[in-house]
């Protein structure tokens, strides 16, 4: 399961990317509008730039017929892709959105549906030729509905119907729920700052580290480590 990073911060996506091989960073208008740059696509730039090569980046339209959001799709493949990163243009799973998705797919845009809140959406989406479908799980889960499950579903039905799209989960606000899209067979989650830094965090296990630093030390000296003997 891909594993990106939900966010436009140039700093905090740098130190992800320096601390673990990510497989890419997702962005939305909210996200990117939290940098204060005024340009969005100078913004989208910038984070190319640093990421890995080979590794996804998607970024939405903000065009509200589907004619535009297709010219949009163009544009931001145009400018950000056919560079070391793969681009892809999140457009949402709306029937105006489901419309510029399969006319973006035909014209060779690497589309992401998003901003979905159903299985049936997110069904019509891969069937309109979107590669990554990408259900709010948490959102879901406070408005009432079990997201993980509406995940899960979405995942089952479009591998049942052999459709290449994959599950793109994302608003996670713990590991947990990020876990059951893993042990599902999901192909891919974004995943915020907050709980990206907690995914493999534990403090007993590094209480457990600095009993063995401690130990250690006291046998053989401070700050000492194998390279010393
Ligand atoms: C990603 O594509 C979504 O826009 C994002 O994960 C939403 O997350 P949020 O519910 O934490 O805002």
């Amino acid at each position: 399961m891909k594993i990106l990073i939900d966010d436009a911060d140039l700093k905090k996506i740098e130190e992800f990317f320096d601390m673990y091989p990510y497989d890419g960073v997702t962005t939305n208008p909210t996200i990117l509008s939290k940098t204060g740059n005024p340009d969005p696509m100078d913004q989208l730039k910038k984070i190319a730039a640093l990421m890995p090569e080979g590794t996804d980046l998607h970024a939405q339209v903000l065009s509200t017929s589907a004619e535009d959001m297709v010219k949009e799709a163009k544009y931001m493949t145009d400018v950000l892709g056919g560079g070391k990163i793969n681009m892809f243009v999140k457009i949402p799973a709306t029937p105006e959105g489901l419309k510029a998705m399969a006319m973006a797919a035909k014209e060779g845009v690497n589309v992401t549906a998003t901003a979905i809140y159903g299985v049936m959406p997110a069904f019509m989406a891969a069937k309109a030729g979107a590669k990554y479908l990408a259900p709010y799980v948490n959102r879901l889960d406070v408005l009432g509905y079990d997201g993980v499950k509406i995940a899960i579903d979405i995942h089952n039905c479009v591998k049942a119907a052999g459709y290449e799209a994959e599950v793109l989960g994302a608003s996670f606000k713990n590991s947990q729920q990020i876990l059951e899209m893993a042990k599902a067979g999901c192909g891919a989650v974004t995943v915020g700052s907050e709980p990206l830094a907690k995914l493999a965090f534990n403090q007993v296990a590094e209480e457990a580290v600095n009993v063995f630093i401690n130990d250690f030390e006291n046998c053989c000296g401070k700050g000492k480590t194998m390279l010393d003997f």
